[in-house]
């Protein structure tokens, strides 16, 4: 079982610029609360309890206001500061530490994923034992995302943002890995955008064969939150789903709850934190 996990959340976020200049982008919020509660609380649905948060360098103080240290929802929530974006792959060198001898799942910091057999599809993602897994999911623009071929689950072909392709499956950004991520990082050279790729990263698992796929399916939706307009889109869809349903994407006090991590008495604690507010209001609901 994978019981650590990390979210990426530092980037420049320059696209969403003069928003992104004072606060972090995953401090921006979707529709009712800020966009890090919603890779979360993917992680939280994984039962995964153990997280580190990687942040841009003097940031941290930002985070810590918002996600303390994670006792408020019976987790453990660590920090750590990246100077500076070189990749994705740079988080397993950053938390190498955190990571130890265990396996490891990693979500970016802005990525959205809601759907109806999520929660199933992420206990059988935390199964792993060996190799690499990746979320597939079907897009109209392959060109803005890493692009997977793939035959009975398994890998055949990656590339990142292809200017053509006739794969529309985009790897979303949500990685799980065996120890060895730890050995194989060490190995990647920075691409021509001077960054550690993620394919290349993944294509390590590929070459021995061990590279596995899972998809999200038509009833799940996976929304990558990168621009102003799909921020405006995700947040519109938050607020469709959670003003017709009367219940709240990602509420993590509510997933915490439900996992049996804490108690009711912890929920009245973080109403107090959050004060007189509508998440609080809701949290009130939930323990009545
Ligand atoms: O969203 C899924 C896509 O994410 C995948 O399909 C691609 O294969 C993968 O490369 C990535 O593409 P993006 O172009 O969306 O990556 P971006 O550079 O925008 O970074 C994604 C998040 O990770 C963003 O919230 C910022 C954070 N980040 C990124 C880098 C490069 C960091 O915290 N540190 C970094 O060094």
């Amino acid at each position: 079982m994978i019981k650590k996990g990390i979210i990426l959340s530092g980037g420049m976020g320059t696209r969403m610029s003069p928003l992104t200049k004072a606060v972090n982008k995953q401090l921006l919020p979707i529709y009712d609360k800020p966009l890090i509660f919603y890779p979360l609380s993917i992680l939280m649905l994984a039962k995964i309890k153990d997280i580190l948060i990687i942040v841009n360098k003097g940031q941290l103080n930002q985070y810590k206001k918002l996600l303390p240290d994670g006792k408020n929802l019976g987790m453990r929530i660590n920090y750590l500061e990246q100077d500076k974006p070189r990749g994705l792959p740079d988080a397993f060198k950053i938390g190498k530490n955190f990571i130890k001898k265990d396996n490891v799942a990693m979500i970016l910091g802005d990525n959205f994923f809601y759907g109806q057999s999520l929660s199933r599809m992420l206990l059988e993602c935390v199964k792993l034992k060996n190799g690499a897994k990746i979320v597939l999911h079907k897009v109209v623009n392959p060109e803005k995302f890493g692009i997977a071929t793939v035959k009975n689950k398994k890998i055949l072909s990656l590339k990142e943002k292809p200017k053509v392709s006739k794969s529309n499956l985009a790897v979303t950004g949500l990685y799980f890995f065996d120890n060895k991520v730890i050995k194989y990082v060490k190995k990647l050279k920075p691409s021509y955008r001077n960054e550690l790729e993620i394919v290349d990263l993944l294509n390590e698992y590929k070459k021995n064969n061990k590279l596995t796929a899972e998809f999200i399916g038509r009833g799940g939706a996976w929304l990558d939150t990168g621009s102003i307009e799909d921020f405006y889109k995700t947040s519109n869809f938050v607020s469709a789903i959670e003003n017709q349903q009367g219940f709240k994407i990602a509420c993590i006090e509510e997933i915490a709850l439900n996992n049996n991590w804490i108690n009711k008495k912890r929920i009245k604690d973080s109403i107090k934190f959050y004060g007189n507010c509508e998440y609080s209001t809701y949290l009130k609901k939930i323990i009545s």
